[in-house]
Order: structure tokens, then C-alpha cells, then sequence
């Protein structure tokens, strides 16, 4: 367990719900109730991933049933779209998003991505004329404006690179407390990691598993040849390693599965560790991140390439 500048210790295992195409409200509302059974209680959620409203359902449900005394047990995590990353914009999205979740305050609310983009509208790609200038320091206020008012007991940011934390923390009155990044094997991260750690920033590691299966995964990740090899050597599944590989480095691990089955094993990377020897073949691999974030650049937007969104760390 680690602890943010909130109250609360966020546990370094958290469930994931972004899912594209969209699940549908009951099979997410009935995924995460069997979560809370197996003693998850950290969930990562967003204004877009229409994951808010089933993990409110599912946390209600399971109050009344009895497998939580209150809401308070566990550790939520949401985050502001682009559409509303205007500082005027930053505290109604999030008193939206806590109708969605039947919740007074979030543990811990990011700014999705370093982006603008029109108001009005939550989707993902959106059209490239929509793309604005975004205005971190009047979004980061509004930000701090919610943790005063108790709305969100943290905030933090998601999909930044150390150039923005860097600009962020130039003229933050409260510091993020964390990135949400891409971490896995094949992505590791390590000069952003360090960074965070220097600053205590907590990293939470998205994707560690690749997103097999969504928009903006890819299964380079589920399908590597050495992973594979020191999972089969080890007795261990490849899921596992990569997601002990996370945890090993302090990051936490937010993954998504839906099906109890891998829900079970994804907990079940606490008590073992991975060798020097795993560790250093791990550290070999190729690096190459899944989700580039194309969608976020445009010729006549802030971002005209990869290089501008990601300030040259990709
Ligand atoms: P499913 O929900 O059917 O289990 P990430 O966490 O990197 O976003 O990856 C999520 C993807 O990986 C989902 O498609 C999920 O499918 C799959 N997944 C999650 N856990 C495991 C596991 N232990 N073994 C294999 N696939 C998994």
C-alpha cells in the first residue's frame, strides 16, 4: 500500500473498466460486484468510459448486500475528459461524475489527457477540428478548487510526460500525487518513473497487459516470445509476470479483466518475485508503446505530431 496526499492508502492492485466497444451496464455492474467478492478495492473509472454509473451500481449493491460496510472501504479513481478540461468545466464534470457513481468524493480524480478539446461531447476518436488549446494551469486550478472542497481527496494526472509534470509542478499549489501512464513490459518507462519517484508522484500503471481487445490495445504484449518463455519456466501465467514486473517497481497495477477466473489470478501476484535473472531479460525487451495517442495530434492542433504530445519521450 502507498499513500497519496489524500487520507486514504491506495491499494497498488486496482480493476480497470475501460472497455471498447462498451460491455453494457450490467455485465460491468455484475464484473465488478464478483471483484468486490474477491477482495479488489481499488477501481479505476472515467467520464469515458460510461463505466461510472455500473461501478456506482455495483458499489450500492454491494453495501446492501453486506460485502461492504460503506464506501469508504474502497479506493476510486475517475477522470476528467477532454470536452471538459476548461478551467470554467473541471468542477461540474466532477460533481457529474460523483451523480454517476451515487458518491460524495472520489479518492483520486486526473486529468485524462493533456488536451482540450470542444465541450459537449465524450467521445473517443473525436473529430481533429475539435482539438483546443489546453490551458493546464487554469484546469490544474480547478482541479485544486475540487480537492478543497473535498469533491476529489486527491488529484493527480494521467498521460503526462515529465516535461509537463515538470511545467506542472512550476506552478502547482497542490501537486499531482499521481500519473496514469502506460507500463508494461514493453513499455517501461523508466526516466517518467524515475521522475515520479524523485518528486513522489505514485505512477499507476495502465495497460500493463497490453488492452488486448480495445481501441487503443494491441497484443505485442500478451504475445511475447521471452514473456512467454520465463512465464512457462516459472509456472506462472504470462499475465502474471507482467503484472508482478509492475508491482516489483512500486508502480500501482490497474488491469481489467471481466472474467473471475483471471480476476483471481490477477491478486494472485503477492506473495512470490521475480529472479534478478527474470528481471534483467525482462529489462531486454524491445521497447515500444501500444498506445501511441495518434487521435490526440492534428496538423492545426497544440500537438502537430507524436514527438509534441509526448515532448520527444516516446
Ligand atoms: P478479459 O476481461 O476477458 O479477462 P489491460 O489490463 O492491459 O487493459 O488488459 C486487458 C485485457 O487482457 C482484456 O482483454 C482482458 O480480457 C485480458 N486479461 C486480463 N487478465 C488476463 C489474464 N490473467 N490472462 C489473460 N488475459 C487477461
Amino acid at each position: 500500500l502507498n499513500t497519496l496526499s489524500g487520507p486514504k492508502a491506495m491499494p497498488l492492485i486496482g480493476m480497470g473498466t475501460a472497455v471498447y466497444p462498451f460491455a453494457g451496464s450490467e455485465t460491468m455492474q455484475a464484473a465488478i460486484l464478483s471483484a468486490i467478492k474477491l477482495g479488489y478495492r481499488h477501481f479505476d473509472t472515467a467520464a469515458l468510459y460510461q463505466s461510472e454509473r455500473p461501478l456506482g451500481e455495483a458499489v450500492a449493491k454491494a453495501i446492501s448486500i453486506g460485502l461492504l460496510k460503506s464506501r469508504d472501504e474502497l479506493f476510486i479513481t475517475s477522470k476528467l475528459w477532454c470536452s471538459d478540461a476548461h478551467g470554467d468545466r473541471v468542477k461540474g464534470a466532477l460533481q457529474t461524475t460523483l451523480r454517476n457513481l451515487q458518491m460524495d468524493y472520489v479518492d483520486l480524480y486526473l486529468i485524462h489527457w493533456p488536451v482540450s478539446t470542444k465541450p459537449g461531447k465524450y467521445n473517443l476518436p473525436f473529430p481533429k477540428d475539435e482539438i483546443e488549446e489546453f490551458d493546464m494551469r487554469s484546469v490544474w486550478e480547478a482541479m485544486e478548487e475540487c480537492n478543497c472542497l473535498g469533491l476529489a481527496k486527491s488529484i493527480g494526472v494521467s498521460n503526462f510526460s515529465c516535461k509537463k509534470l515538470e511545467h506542472l509542478l512550476y506552478f502547482a499549489k497542490i501537486p499531482p500525487a499521481a500519473n496514469q501512464v502506460e507500463v508494461n513490459p514493453l513499455w517501461q518507462q523508466k526516466k517518467l518513473r524515475e521522475f515520479c519517484v524523485q518528486k513522489g508522484i505514485q505512477v499507476c500503471a495502465y495497460s500493463p497487459l497490453g488492452a488486448k481487445g480495445t481501441l487503443w490495445g494491441t497484443d505485442q504484449v500478451m504475445g511475447s516470445k521471452m514473456l512467454q518463455d520465463i512465464a512457462q519456466a516459472k509456472g506462472k501465467s504470462l499475465a502474471q509476470i507482467c503484472l508482478r514486473w509492475v508491482f516489483e517497481q512500486g508502480d500501482c497495477v490497474l488491469v481489467k479483466s471481466f472474467n473471475e477466473e483471471r480476476m483471481k489470478q490477477n491478486l494472485d501476484i503477492l506473495n512470490w518475485e521475480l529472479s534478478a535473472d527474470e528481471r534483467e531479460k525482462i529489462d531486454q525487451i524491445p521497447q515500444r508503446k501500444g498506445f501511441p495517442g495518434l487521435e490526440f495530434v492534428s496538423s492545426d492542433g497544440p500537438y502537430k505530431n507524436l514527438e509534441e504530445l509526448w515532448d520527444g519521450e516516446i
